[in-house]
């Protein structure tokens, strides 16, 4: 039937998402796939109901898009979606809730804390140490992060994510390597590693500069990336995600890994991090577009 490309949206992302969205459409109607873009505005609602479509592929990301509330659009309107559910979708954005049922369950995730004004920097920094990061709650590619390295600069770092949330939280450093495994459905593609000059692989690492090493092979032992790979199902699994998405993770210096975060739709433009894994297993765009699209369900 026919696919809508859900794209652009009105997050922080919006830019991310087209790009996204462009690629995604492009690779479906390379498989002979009947798709159409939709680029969602603030009248989503009626936009969804001008043109019929059998399934939506969710090229969303951030808040609109990966939280549930678009999927509990298409939920009413009976139409199967990719990804994730409504809950688990919102869990996914939820970094800070995410975090405390991951914890809850005994699953490694760097220390954390929620921030509110006024609060005190050195207790915060006397539990987490230095360096710690701050981030909005439910934010996607770094958006509003901030990397802190002194007591001082811990105002300044919580006032800028604040631009973007009203729900900030503050997270321990994990001094290491940074990790990102792709899942499609039961698959798990091989994992990548990230290195970046940058201080963290920032929104600028991410979609701006080309100066990001992408690892691939991604120097792990067979072992390790075992390990990394059940530990990311288990993570997924947590909150109940389906279909595909991406968990981030760090690996300290003793080889230990954390959780980071988990996407519930992750990005799919040409820096993008599922579709190099898919490539390394022998999976074109085209395939991977069209094996997530067969995932969808409502
Ligand atoms: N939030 C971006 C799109 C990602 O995780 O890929
Ligand atoms: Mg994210």
């Amino acid at each position: 039937g026919r696919v809508a490309v859900l794209m652009g949206g009105c997050s922080a992302e919006r830019e991310v998402s087209l790009k996204s969205g462009a690629a995604v459409l492009a690779a479906l109607r390379e498989a002979g796939t009947d798709a159409f873009g939709l680029d969602l505005g603030a009248d989503a609602l009626a936009q969804l109901q001008v043109e019929p479509f059998d399934r939506a592929f969710i090229a969303l990301h951030g808040r609109g898009g990966e939280d549930g509330t678009i999927q509990g659009l298409l939920e009413w309107m009976q139409v199967p979606y990719t990804g994730s559910g409504v809950m688990s979708s919102a869990l996914g954005m939820d970094k800070l809730r995410c975090k405390q049922i991951w914890q809850s369950l005994g699953l490694p995730t760097p220390n954390f804390m929620l921030l509110k004004a006024p609060f005190d920097a050195q207790s915060v920094v006397d539990q987490l140490g230095l360096p710690l990061m701050v981030k909005p709650v439910h934010e996607g590619s770094s958006v509003g992060m901030s990397k802190v390295t002194s007591v001082e600069a811990l105002a300044e770092a919580y006032e800028r994510a604040c631009a973007f949330d009203g729900l900030i939280m503050a997270e321990q450093w994990v001094t290491g390597h940074e990790f990102t495994v792709s899942l499609l459905g039961e698959q798990v593609l091989p994992v990548i590693g990230l290195e970046t000059p940058h201080h963290f692989y920032d929104y600028d690492a991410k979609y701006i500069t080309d100066d990001t090493r992408y690892l691939l092979p991604c120097g792990l032992s067979d072992e390790a990336e075992t390990d990394i790979g059940t530990l990311s199902v288990a993570a997924f699994n947590a909150i109940g995600c389906s279909g595909w998405g991406r968990v981030d993770l760090m690996q300290d210096q003793a080889g230990r890994f954390w959780l980071l975060e988990v996407n519930t739709s992750p990005g799919m433009t040409d820096h993008s991090l599922v579709p190099q894994a898919a490539a390394h297993a022998g999976i074109s765009l085209a395939e991977l577009v069209v094996s997530i699209a067969e995932k969808a369900q409502c």
